[in-house]
């Protein structure tokens, strides 16, 4: 029997690039030049470049990324960061670590991004930030939050994690806010083989705080003398080399990620909600999320059949544990909500076969069907 179709199956990219990467672990061994060494540092010049910014910093992880960045602007108690309501986690737990107040608003019904009626009508004298994430793959529509967030001195962090080398009306993301976190998780458009995570902005400040932010608060010149609160958070040299080889192939790949989406589809048609393509748009298709109200079953099937399917995410941020002393209620972002109850990532990554796409798609499509005979 063929293998069970994953989610995510890296071991399909791997094999081409098995023997460049083992050369690359080999050199940085072979070189020992451990902490932020060459490949950290030419890394983050390539990747702040790609992205349209001036500085990179790599970090252990997104979530960290998130975490320095909102110490480096001063983010603390009393002060409110704007984020969206269907979302992962990390934002909210940087936002809760340097003990400022989560704002959540709902998403855009079409866009699944945050909403930009109710992030203006969010913005209260305490909002210091607002942290936009560019879910799924698709930027968020960041022209109007720039132009509210601009004249009241708010600052705008995107996250990227979702979305690395997508772009915003010929721009790409990490360059477009006043800084950007991005996740280089190992399953994400750009990921090593870990954790990982890189900081980019343009402001030379911030750079060179979260630069001492992330190596104990120290500048490297001055070792020892520890100026602010610091952390240990610094891109690992192997991670770095590994993920420059992988870079050189992230446009590829993300033509490919989108040709499967849109084969996808054309061939979903209407049995289910497919997401929408936008023309000022260049998405990136970190994950295919479809919406059915018979999401489970679908999911069910799916499963029986060999394929895994992932929910992104089932648990609005506002209904988290984690977030209830905040005193969010049910039906208080109802697309958000809605959509979680519906809402169903398909198999993705420029590995997959058209037999494969096709093999989901159909039982997507049967099991759609056979729900609808029986109602
Ligand atoms: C939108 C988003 N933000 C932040 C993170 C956190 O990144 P990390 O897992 O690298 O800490 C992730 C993913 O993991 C993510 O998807």
């Amino acid at each position: 029997m063929a293998d069970r179709l994953k989610l995510v199956d890296l071991r399909r990219q791997y094999a081409p690039l098995r023997e460049e990467i083992l050369a690359a672990i080999d050199g940085v061994l072979t070189d020992m030049n451990l902490n932020l060494g060459p490949n950290t540092r030419a890394f983050e010049q390539e990747w702040a470049e790609y992205c349209g910014a001036k500085y990179g910093r790599g970090v252990d992880n997104g979530t960290d990324a998130l975490q320095l960045a909102m110490y480096a602007y001063g983010i603390g108690p009393g002060d409110e960061v704007i984020t969206p309501a269907n979302s992962f986690v990390a934002v909210v737990e940087a936002i809760l670590a340097v003990g400022a107040t989560p704002v959540f608003v709902d998403i855009n019904p079409e866009t699944y991004n945050i909403d930009i009626e109710q992030t203006r009508a969010a913005i209260t004298d305490r909002t210091k930030m607002i942290v936009p994430v560019h879910l799924y793959g698709l930027a968020a529509d960041m022209d109007p939050i720039m132009e509210m967030a601009k004249p009241k001195g708010i600052i705008v962090l995107e996250d990227a994690s979702q979305a690395q080398g997508a772009k915003y009306k010929g721009r790409r993301v990490g360059g477009i806010g006043d800084s950007a976190a991005f996740s280089l998780y190992y399953t994400k458009n750009l990921g090593g083989y870990g954790e990982a995570g890189i900081f980019t902005t343009s402001d030379e400040a911030i750079a060179e705080k979260v630069d001492m932010m992330r190596q104990h608060g120290a500048r490297p010149a001055t070792r020892y003398k520890h100026e602010i609160l610091g952390f240990n958070s610094r891109l690992d040299e192997i991670q770095a080399a590994m993920l420059r080889i992988k870079f050189r192939h992230l446009e590829e790949w993300n033509a490919k990620r989108r040709a499967w989406a849109a084969l996808y589809t054309q061939l979903l048609g209407d049995a289910v909600v497919t997401p929408k393509r936008f023309p000022d748009y260049e998405e990136v298709n970190y994950v295919y999320v479809i919406r059915t109200p018979n999401r489970d079953e679908v999911k069910a099937k799916l499963l029986e059949a060999d394929i895994e399917s992932g929910i992104h995410y089932p648990i609005p941020l506002h209904l988290l544990p984690v977030t209830a002393h905040l005193g969010y209620k049910e039906g208080q972002f109802p697309v958000t909500e809605q959509y979680a109850k519906e809402i169903l990532s398909l198999p993705l990554y420029a590995e997959l076969t058209e037999e494969e796409v096709t093999r989901v798609a159909n039982t997507v499509i049967s099991t759609v069907r056979a729900a609808a005979s029986v109602r």
